[in-house]
């Protein structure tokens, strides 16, 4: 038999795809190599899936072609996703930033999504492996390793390179090449640095920064950061991540809106006997120890030299450190990059030269902040395929 439509991946962006095209009428197959649907939901915000983002638009997301997702989210919004995990029951929490999560489990949200795939009438074939696909002129022929599958639209789902451990391919990237389309190149993202500088003897200390990368005015983000054995990580971190292009350093403002150097200079003067680690009371003890050892002696902080309290306070406000590169897909959330968008219809998702052909979700060169807007990219990337395949 054909299809009118193959979905391949069923993640995140592949289920809402193929739940969309079934409940329009299309006879739709959603194929997947894994022998359940949804892993990376079912691990996703810590098994609770972080959702979505209320305040999901394009201007948090990084792509080659910024406004290329804007139809897409406009079209399908977090509220829309919202009212569906409302309509399941589903009980729901916002922790912050606009950021959802399930209260209880993330299975919920891969059996609301199975429950709609159901009702469109889709069928499953899991343990199945993509090989290649082909078109005839007519149809698109899908080799897979359970047989070929004859169908009219083929929905490229299959996601990025990140966490291979649980079944993350390249295939959507070589078909797609195949295909014609063209590829940015793609990279970690939301992922843990290593450092040049390890300091293994910080491990474990946590506080708030500003994370931004030298050379670069944006993008700036404010949140927690903690030291890992080999480097650094953390929300603020894993953020700056996905702009790193593989050799800037990273520039970490260790006291977020306050100027350390008059923090300092004020200190003196009302506690002349005060040491630097009262000074800096805000920050973890580690931490300010490591500061102090390469600029201050044991004197109060009124009697070093002023060059030192200033190179201090730089440190605070300014502190570089140098990336030797990130920890890799092992560790990633996502993938940067992928199917070049300026081969896709922004409104469809279909590739611009090859009718017929879709590709969604982290395949697409559409990388999300953290905190729920990978998931509505997915949602809305997968919606607008659904509808038009
Ligand atoms: P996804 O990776 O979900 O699905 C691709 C599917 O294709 C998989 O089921 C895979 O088995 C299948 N596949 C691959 N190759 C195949 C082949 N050759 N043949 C057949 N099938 C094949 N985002 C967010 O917004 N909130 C969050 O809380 C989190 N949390 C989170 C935690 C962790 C640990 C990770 C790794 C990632 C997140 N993310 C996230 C990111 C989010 O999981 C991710 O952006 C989406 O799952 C992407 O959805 P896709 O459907 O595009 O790919």
């Amino acid at each position: 038999m054909t299809w009118d439509v193959a979905v391949v991946g069923a993640g995140a962006a592949g289920m809402m795809a193929a739940a969309t095209a079934g409940q329009r009428g299309a006879r739709t197959i959603l194929l997947d190599h894994a022998d359940q649907p949804g892993r990376k939901i079912l691990i996703s915000g810590g098994g609770r899936c972080n959702f979505t983002n209320l305040k999901a638009d394009w201007t948090y997301y990084r792509s080659e072609n910024p406004r290329f997702c804007r139809s897409a989210l406009a079209r399908y919004r977090p509220q829309d996703f919202l009212s569906l995990v409302e309509k399941y029951r589903i009980r729901w929490h916002e922790k912050e930033l606009g950021q959802l999560f399930c209260d209880g489990s993330a299975r919920q949200i891969v059996s609301m999504l199975e429950d709609e795939c159901r009702a469109g009438g889709v069928e499953f074939r899991l343990g199945c492996s993509l090989r290649n696909v082909s078109h005839d002129g007519h149809v698109f022929m899908l080799e897979t390793g359970q047989g070929s599958v004859r169908a009219r639209s083929v929905i490229l789902a299959t996601g990025g390179l990140a966490l291979p451990k649980l079944g993350a391919t390249d295939i959507a990237l070589k078909l797609a090449r195949q295909f014609g389309l063209r590829i940015v190149s793609p990279a970690p993202a939301l992922v843990p640095f290593r450092l040049e500088e390890a300091r293994p003897d910080l491990a474990g200390v946590s506080l708030q920064v500003t994370a931004s990368l030298v050379g670069r005015k944006k993008p700036v983000f404010t949140g927690g950061m903690v030291f890992t054995h080999r480097g650094v990580s953390g929300p603020a971190i894993l953020q700056i991540s996905s702009w790193w292009e593989g050799h800037e350093a990273l520039r970490l403002n260790l006291a977020p809106g306050r100027d350390a150097h008059e923090d300092m200079r004020l200190i003196c003067q009302q506690r002349p006997r005060a040491h630097a680690p009262a000074l800096l009371e805000a920050l973890p003890a580690r931490l300010v120890k490591v500061l102090v050892a390469g600029t201050l002696d044991d004197r109060p902080l009124a009697e070093q030299p002023a060059k030192a309290v200033r190179a201090l306070a730089a440190q605070v406000n300014d502190w570089v450190l140098h990336p030797a590169g990130t920890e890799g897909y092992a560790k990633a959330e996502v993938m940067r990059g992928g199917v070049d968008t300026r081969d896709l219809s922004s409104q469809t998702m279909e590739a611009r030269t090859v009718p017929g052909l879709y590709v969604i979700g982290e395949a697409v060169d559409v990388t999300g902040w953290l905190g729920g807007y990978n998931f509505q990219w997915a949602w809305a990337s997968g919606v607008a395929a659904g509808q038009a395949a």
